[in-house]
């Protein structure tokens, strides 16, 4: 079974076992790749990347996908070996996995395998900003939310909970505190805040999200952590 099957499988209801028949294939199927890669210390994961693939990155997403590596997170991860990975990135899926047990093991799991020196670029929606927002009556930004949400969210707590929730879609939200808290747990010390293309590791700076509040802001939380040398 290839990547074209598993392009045709549609049904993420599936049983445990059908998905994890996909992840084996799918991990066959990038194998090489992974080990070109990690040999020349190059090896740079895009986790939860949906439609935004990377050339250059190895893609890995639960949704099989032409140019995806099929896997769910974090327990995929547990395939790689330690030390293994020089860039990690992750855009907007955070929020999409439990906390703080899905989400603590994914920090472990990224710490373990990344090469010391590896780095992580974190990007999530900046719900705190739209708590600020909330709790000083910001019209403006609530304006500018009315843009972006469904028709039913009219007031500022119908944008603050769908921007929570959206759905169902998002199990938690994150602010910098929470994220710091976060990383530490899982083995980082030095962690900071970033904002928009403003990694100062090049390869870092593929983010595509450009949404801007009211006052120019983006409303993305940007965090990036350095494994220590
Ligand atoms: C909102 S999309 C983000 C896509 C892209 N990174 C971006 O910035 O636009 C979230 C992605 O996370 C994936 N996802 C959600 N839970 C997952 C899990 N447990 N394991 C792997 N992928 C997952 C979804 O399939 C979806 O493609």
């Amino acid at each position: 079974m290839g990547l074209l099957t598993i392009e045709k499988n549609e049904n993420l209801n599936d049983t445990s076992q059908n998905i994890t028949e996909l992840e084996e294939q799918s991990f066959l199927d990038y194998q090489q790749e992974i080990d070109a890669a990690i040999e020349r210390k190059a090896l740079q994961l895009n986790l939860g990347s949906g439609i935004m693939k990377r050339n250059d990155w190895i893609n890995l997403d639960m949704h099989p996908r032409e140019g995806t590596l099929t896997m769910r997170l974090p327990q995929g991860l547990k395939r790689f070996r330690s030390d293994c990975v020089r860039y990690i990135y992750t855009s907007h899926f955070l929020e999409h996995i439990s906390y703080p047990d899905e989400a603590g093991e994914l920090m472990q799991e990224c710490y373990r395998i990344l090469q010391p020196g590896g780095v992580i670029r974190i990007i999530v929606p900046g719900i705190e900003k739209i708590i600020r927002a909330y709790a000083e009556d910001d019209q403006g930004f609530f304006a500018i939310q009315a843009t972006l949400h469904p028709e039913w969210c009219t007031t500022k707590l119908d944008h603050l909970m769908y921007a929570l929730q959206q759905d169902g879609e998002h199990k938690y939200g994150y602010d910098f505190e929470t994220m710091h808290k976060l990383l530490v747990a899982a083995g980082f010390s030095n962690i900071y805040r970033s904002d928009y293309n403003q990694s100062e590791f090049e390869n870092m700076n593929i983010d595509n999200r450009s949404l801007k509040d009211n006052h120019g802001r983006y409303l993305s939380l940007f965090v990036e952590a350095i494994k220590d040398a």
